[in-house]
């Protein structure tokens, strides 16, 4: 070990790791420390492409203590989630040779070697797009790269899931649940794939990423005041979330958009019924939010079957499930068309992204959105044309997608080779 002191190599791992919306909802814990929910919960995964996490790990035996940067910015380990996947992670270490480098580190040597992280999202992180799911998932995906760690990827989920719960769900990619498992320790709560991307490869996602001044309530702290005093939450997770899970697999399985779209309207609606149950109550949607679930219940309603499934995690944002391409680009021009840019906005920035879907909407910069004709299922009578500039602060167009990689080419490390300090 003394020798290993001496030496000044840096070994390093990137990965990278997607995001994830869950279609039946996590909220609530029985266990605050290991996190375990109340119910189980099924999610999709979002192509990385779009929405993801980079995490370089490194390891030297110059570093003098484990030390992270998230988006560029130092920031603290020493909350109990991080030192609880790092200390899981260290546990499962195993001997790691680079013969190349010259570098042989025993199972051993893990506890008094240090680790250097950097992480870095590809979306806003004030989008309040679920960073922290793709966060932990990421940071002890690599760590366990690095460790040489043997286990498979459902007991590393379970280690995941003690960062934040959603993220047991991030280390697979397509279609995901996380079994609320019944054991003490926790050793059974873990994610499990249903299907991956390919089974479903139609489905196109648009996000529509609601402006709000407000700061909402942490999802922690929200589920926790909801199991403390919500009667409903108890009749969600004890009646009604156990049957949705079954309804909800069989329609993934059997690609039932119908299906699969009324579960996961009716599942987030109960999740915010929930937590207006909440004493005090909690808002997470705002007056958007609630106009967008209108206009497509009103849409899917004309359409006699729905043709877009809506969802919204703890924020106004609306996370919006299209059965097909075709779909999506109709859903994005009623979008536009509610929702246009503010005059002085680049379109450019408006829709990220798969942008390649704004050539079957028809639009090409803000002119085309000025032109977009009403939708015809509000020409009726009841519902008014008007239309809400600069209440969307853009739309990210994704597809289901992959689970964690690694990116073995260094040129996407996040640390330098040399330093092991970000670049
Ligand atoms: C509404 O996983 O962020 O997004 O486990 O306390 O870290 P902690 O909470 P978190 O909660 C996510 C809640 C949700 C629903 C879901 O993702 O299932």
């Amino acid at each position: 070990a003394d020798e290993i002191a001496a030496q000044k190599w840096v070994l390093m791992v990137t990965a990278q790791t997607p995001t994830n919306i869950a279609v039946i909802k996590y909220w609530g814990k029985r266990d605050e420390t290991l996190i375990l929910p109340i119910n189980d919960s099924i999610s999709v995964t979002l192509d990385p492409a779009h929405l993801c996490t980079t995490t370089t790990v490194s390891v030297s035996p110059s570093f003098e203590k484990d030390r992270m940067w998230l988006n560029g910015k130092e920031i603290s380990l020493s909350g109990a989630r991080y030192q609880t996947c790092l200390r899981e992670i260290r546990s499962r270490a195993t001997d790691v040779e680079d013969e190349k480098k010259g570098i042989k580190i025993g199972k051993k040597d893990w506890e008094k070697l240090h680790v250097h992280i950097a992480s870095h999202n590809n979306f806003p992180t004030a989008a309040g797009l679920a960073s922290s799911a793709a966060g932990f998932a990421c940071l002890v995906f690599s760590l366990a790269k690095l460790m040489n760690v043997k286990e498979d990827q459902g007991k590393l989920s379970a280690i995941a899931r003690q960062g934040s719960g959603s993220a047991c769900r991030s280390l697979f990619g397509g279609f995901v649940k996380w079994k609320m498992g019944k054991e003490e320790d926790g050793s059974d709560s873990i994610a499990v794939q249903l299907a991956d991307e390919k089974h479903w490869d139609e489905l196109v996602i648009v996000i529509a990423v609601v402006s709000s001044r407000q700061k909402e309530t942490s999802s922690t702290s929200g589920m926790l005041e909801s199991v403390e005093t919500s009667m409903l939450i108890k009749h969600r997770a004890k009646e009604v979330v156990p049957k949705r899970i079954i309804q909800m697999e069989e329609a993934i399985k059997d690609r039932d958009f119908p299906s699969f779209a009324r579960l996961a309207c009716a599942d987030s609606n109960q999740f915010h019924a929930v937590c207006l149950d909440t004493c005090p109550p909690i808002f997470y949607m705002n007056d958007t939010s609630h106009r967008i679930i209108s206009y497509v219940e009103k849409w899917n309603r004309s359409e006699g079957t729905p043709q877009v499934a809506y969802t919204f995690d703890a924020g106004p944002n609306a996370v919006l499930i299209a059965r097909n391409r075709k779909v999506a680009a109709q859903l994005l021009q009623r979008l536009l068309f509610y929702f246009p840019p503010q005059s002085d906005c680049d379109f450019n920035s408006y829709l990220l992204g798969d942008r390649s879907i704004l050539q079957d909407v028809g639009v090409q910069d803000l002119k085309d959105v000025e032109a977009l004709p009403p939708p015809p299922e509000i020409k009726d009578n009841t519902t008014t044309t008007q239309k809400y500039k600069g209440d969307v602060s853009y739309f990210i167009c994704t597809r289901p997608g992959r689970g964690p990689v690694l990116l073995p080419d260094e040129s996407h490390a996040l640390l330098c080779p040399e330093t092991g300090l970000p670049k």
